[in-house]
């Protein structure tokens, strides 16, 4: 069996209450950092991976998603020929060179099942699953392809980690684990958005993981944890105690586009890097 990472899982079918009233007709992974939606900053980084095949699980309301991800027919003969036309290179290009498909959570019952809803969508093989909401960036090789290499390498499920203040550390999924190369940890322990003073450590999971496929048999069988809700975090600690989850501190930059404040302030570091500033 092929065993490469092809395929990459968008949970895409929250609310987006944080941006309340901008998310109330529009889906939150559509809100634009300067001009592309957060979502295609995802997709553009798993292509970077060179995963082609984008698996989406949306709900109600998220329709633009889809219409997003292919071609506007009136508006592209509008502009055809015109100085504008470029404006439309990028997203044609990402067009092209993947497949999408769809897939709708009909209940909100938290991230694992969201996940869970994808495997329609995923099979019997590795995937990678992105958050919009965290949108990262790296000079070199994007976050996704460098968990890409360290799934070559040990085969089991991968964890992108970051350190963040202690008193943040119940905004996350933390894990505890060995240093077994610098910045890859053998996971041990993790815990789904621990209070500062029962927290493993201060290393914070973010939105991008690889998993392996036997985590949608875990999940079936997961009880709701935190907040009630079906949590990735807690499938990922059944893996974890077999010694297949590896956590990976990656290189670049990550904003909480999930908040105002981290989605203002990925909006500068974009526009300043586009100015070349
Ligand atoms: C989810 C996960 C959490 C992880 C976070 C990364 O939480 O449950 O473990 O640290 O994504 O962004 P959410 O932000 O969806 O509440």
């Amino acid at each position: 069996m092929n065993k490469n990472v092809k395929k990459c899982l968008f949970p895409a079918a929250g609310y987006g209450t944080r941006f309340l009233p901008a998310t109330k007709a529009t889906p939150k992974e559509m809100l634009p950092v300067l001009t592309k939606p957060l979502i295609q900053y995802g997709v553009e980084e798993a292509l970077e991976a060179g995963l082609e095949t984008m698996a989406i699980v949306t709900g109600r309301g998220k329709r633009a998603i889809e219409d997003h991800f292919d071609i506007s027919y009136e508006l592209e003969n509008q502009i055809k020929g015109t100085s504008k036309e470029h404006y439309l290179t990028q997203i044609r290009g990402v067009i092209t060179k993947c497949t999408f498909s769809y897939t709708r959570q009909i209940e909100m019952k938290g991230l694992g099942h969201a996940i869970l809803c994808g495997e329609t969508l995923i099979g019997d093989e590795p995937f990678a699953v992105v958050l919009a909401d965290d949108l990262c960036d790296n000079k070199k090789d994007g976050v996704l392809a460098q968990m890409i290499e360290v799934y070559e390498k040990y085969k089991c499920s991968i964890v992108a980690i970051e350190e963040v203040p202690l008193e943040d550390t119940n905004k996350y999924g933390v894990i505890a684990g060995e240093e077994i190369e610098n910045g890859v940890y053998r996971v041990s322990d993790m815990v789904e958005k621990p209070d500062p003073k029962d927290a493993p450590t201060n290393m914070a999971i973010i939105g991008r993981y690889i998993l392996t496929p036997d985590i949608f048999d875990i999940l079936r069988d997961t009880k709701a944890g935190k907040g009630g809700e079906i949590q990735i975090t807690d499938a990922l600690l059944e893996q974890a105690k077999n010694g297949k989850v590896i956590a990976y501190k990656f290189n670049g930059k990550r904003f909480d586009c999930g908040s105002v404040d981290g989605f203002v302030d990925a909006t500068n570091y974009f526009y300043k890097k586009e100015k070349g500033e």
